[in-house]
């Protein structure tokens, strides 16, 4: 399926904005393991500008990707970014050499939302990620209530969580609303099942991270048979399925080619019939393992 007609398809709501389902994820405009310069950065610009050519109003980010790298190229390509929501994430650092310890103290919080500013040269970000790291597992009051006050001095214009539980996504709520969930989900990793549907309840968005895989692209004879009966890509399949999976999903595959963001932004177009899902539906991890 390589439809010279692409576009980022219908809009669906990310808190109290409206984007389109199909979005991008910044994170691979970095150099390798994410860290340091891409090797091609010409290349980086490109394919944010053409992202935002063809629809794409939804770009996800970080100032610990690179660190800063992802953020100063998106300056360089799209800056003022009229008509973009910026979507970031803090709750982690970068060290020497290019581990990811949390940054999860207040200091840590207020740095890493001012660090996006000044990468991004924006005065407000269109949301902020609290990031919990694997290891945390209690209450996300304190840090949450960070980013509230710095919410409440204009610096952000919505608040969303990332790798977190639904009890979790339940005390974030308590405090004020939420924009956004980002947590891994895709075809063959579904741990998140419950809270995909727990999302689209509650009104807020699900934003998968990994949606093709992350830095192991999907590799399934399930996925690949659906794709070859379609005249699809397999990850053509694997959005699409993300996008029927449930209204709240809002897509941000990463990509540091062209070819590969028009295909991504292609599977707009692509529609499963019953078929397709239901044997998309039986794909699991450990297929995709053996
Ligand atoms: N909140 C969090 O903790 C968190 C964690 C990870 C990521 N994220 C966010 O989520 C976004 C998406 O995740 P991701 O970029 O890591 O993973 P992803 O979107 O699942 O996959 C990206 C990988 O798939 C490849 N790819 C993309 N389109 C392809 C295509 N059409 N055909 C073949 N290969 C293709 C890319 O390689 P090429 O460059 O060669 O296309 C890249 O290696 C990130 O960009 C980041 O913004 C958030």
């Amino acid at each position: 399926m390589t439809a010279p007609h692409v576009s980022a398809g219908g809009t669906a709501a990310l808190g109290t904005t409206e984007v389109h389902r199909m979005g991008y994820g910044a994170m691979q405009l970095a150099g390798p393991h994410v860290f340091g310069p891409p090797a091609d950065r010409d290349a980086a610009v490109a394919v944010l500008r053409r992202a935002v050519e063809l629809g794409v109003d939804h770009v996800d980010t970080s100032d610990f990707y690179g660190p800063h790298v992802t953020n100063e190229v998106l300056r360089e390509a799209l800056h003022p970014f009229d008509g973009l929501t910026l979507v970031t994430k803090v709750g982690a650092r970068r060290d020497a050499d290019g581990g990811w310890p949390s940054a999860m103290t207040r200091e840590e919080l207020v740095t890493g939302v001012h660090d996006n500013l000044h990468h991004l040269g924006v005065e407000q970000l269109g949301a902020v990620n609290l990031r919990l790291p694997d290891s945390w597992t209690g209450s996300l009051e304190e840090p949450f209530t960070v980013l509230r006050e710095l919410q409440e001095q204009g610096l952000v214009a919505q608040l969303g969580v990332s790798n977190v539980s639904a009890a979790q996504l339940d005390e974030a709520l308590a405090l004020g609303p939420v924009a956004c969930v980002q947590n891994s989900y895709n075809l063959v990793l579904r741990e998140h099942d419950a809270l995909v549907d727990h999302c689209a309840e509650l009104g807020v968005a699900f934003v998968p991270f990994f949606p093709l895989g992350g830095f192991s692209p999907l590799q399934h004879d399930g996925l690949t048979a659906v794709a070859t009966r379609l005249d699809a890509t397999p990850m053509q399949v694997a959005l699409a399925w993300l996008l029927q999976r449930s209204p709240a999903i809002l897509l941000i595959p990463g990509t540091s080619s062209v070819a590969h963001l028009e295909e991504n932004i292609a599977a707009t177009s692509l529609v499963l019939g019953p078929q397709d899902v239901t044997e998309l539906d039986d794909v699991t991890e450990l297929d995709a393992l053996a």
